[in-house]
């Protein structure tokens, strides 16, 4: 059941930039995946040649299809066999020789796989073609952890004033207010949460932010900050994908209706400098599963989001953030 939602969901695989004309291998939830291009969009299959195991990312697109490095049979988008160089003309291509497709989009300058048979939607971005609004995509960063303990990390508010001191928060003011968590629209989200910020952004402009918290699906969540008296917005979203059961590579859209002509190399740097400080501590925490079971850690009121979270992924029967991986017979197994 769990392996079935997480399978079922779009996970970010790389920037759509870095997509060009060489196929290229990624992982998802365990599997060996192989993404392309061509003039129809852009296709991922099972990294796997049915003709010999090699990985079809080993090799390259041709009139649109992808060829094998090894014995250069040719898929097409579909996946279906169109030729095998080594038949014999006038002989047929045997119906079996075709790749396993999954579906891929290019969405939000990120491209996404899905593996599951019945998807679910793309997460809404509505920011990302506002007019007025500009997003840098920031990552990918490799941690050493599971999806969903990056997640909660992302939800924590409690931890802004010790982990990011001086940047997005101030020991003095550690004190978290009472706030709303509630279920509207396929998404948790919160009431505004107050956070006093020495340097919310990297411009050292200090204040009370107030913090909307969305947690759009078990491995997505965003946040939108805004300031009293300001128009100013700055909304991240946080896209992880699960590369393995070790492994988990994350994505952050950041996106600002504010300094639009100004370049966004300091807001992605001043994003990276976040991201590593809370790093090492998201890659000690045990157990690397979150737990589910609400008895098993403790917790605060001020926890009320991750708890809500934990909640979520457990009605959804995510069970623990176990991946899922294929077994010989194709079945899916999960690997604790
Ligand atoms: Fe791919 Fe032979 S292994 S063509
Ligand atoms: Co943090």
């Amino acid at each position: 059941m769990q392996q079935d939602r997480l399978w079922n969901e779009w996970h970010p695989v790389c920037k759509a930039e870095e997509l060009l004309e060489d196929p290229k291998q990624v992982f998802v939830l365990g599997e060996r995946v192989v993404i392309f291009r061509n003039d129809k969009g852009v296709h991922a299959f099972k990294d796997l040649c049915i003709h010999r195991g090699a990985a079809l990312s080993l090799g390259k697109v041709k009139n649109g299809n992808l060829v094998c490095a090894y014995h250069a049979w040719e898929y097409n988008c579909a996946g279906a066999c169109e030729k095998i160089p080594a038949l014999p003309s006038g002989r047929a291509i045997p119906k079996k020789a075709r790749a396993t497709v999954y579906h891929c989009e290019e969405y939000l300058g990120l491209i996404w796989v899905n593996l599951g048979d019945d998807p679910a939607p793309l997460i809404s971005f509505p920011e990302y073609s506002m007019e007025g609004y500009r997003t840098a995509i920031c990552g990918p960063y490799e941690v050493k952890a599971n999806a969903p303990r990056i997640i909660e990390n992302f939800l924590d508010v409690s931890h802004l004033m010790f982990v990011h001191e001086g940047l997005l928060g101030d020991e003095d003011h550690a004190e978290v207010v009472d706030y709303k968590v509630e279920f509207a629209d396929n998404r948790l989200i919160t009431s505004k949460i107050p956070v006093y910020q020495p340097n919310p952004d990297g411009r050292s402009q200090g204040g009370y932010a107030n913090y909307v918290y969305e947690i759009l699906n078990p491995t997505t969540a965003r946040f939108t900050k805004t300031t009293e008296g300001s128009d100013e917005e700055l909304t991240i979203l946080l896209a992880v994908n699960q590369e393995d059961h070790e492994q988990a590579k994350a994505f952050m859209l950041l996106t600002r209706n504010y300094d639009l002509d100004k370049p966004d190399e300091p807001f992605i740097e001043f994003q990276d400098t976040i991201f590593y400080q809370d790093l090492d501590i998201v890659q000690s925490q045990k157990p690397e599963l979150l737990p589910l079971d609400l008895q098993a850690e403790l917790h605060l009121k001020s926890d009320a989001l991750t708890i809500a979270y934990r909640k979520w992924l457990n009605e959804l029967g995510v069970e623990n953030g176990t991946n899922p991986i294929q077994d010989e017979g194709g079945k899916k197994v999960t690997v604790k």
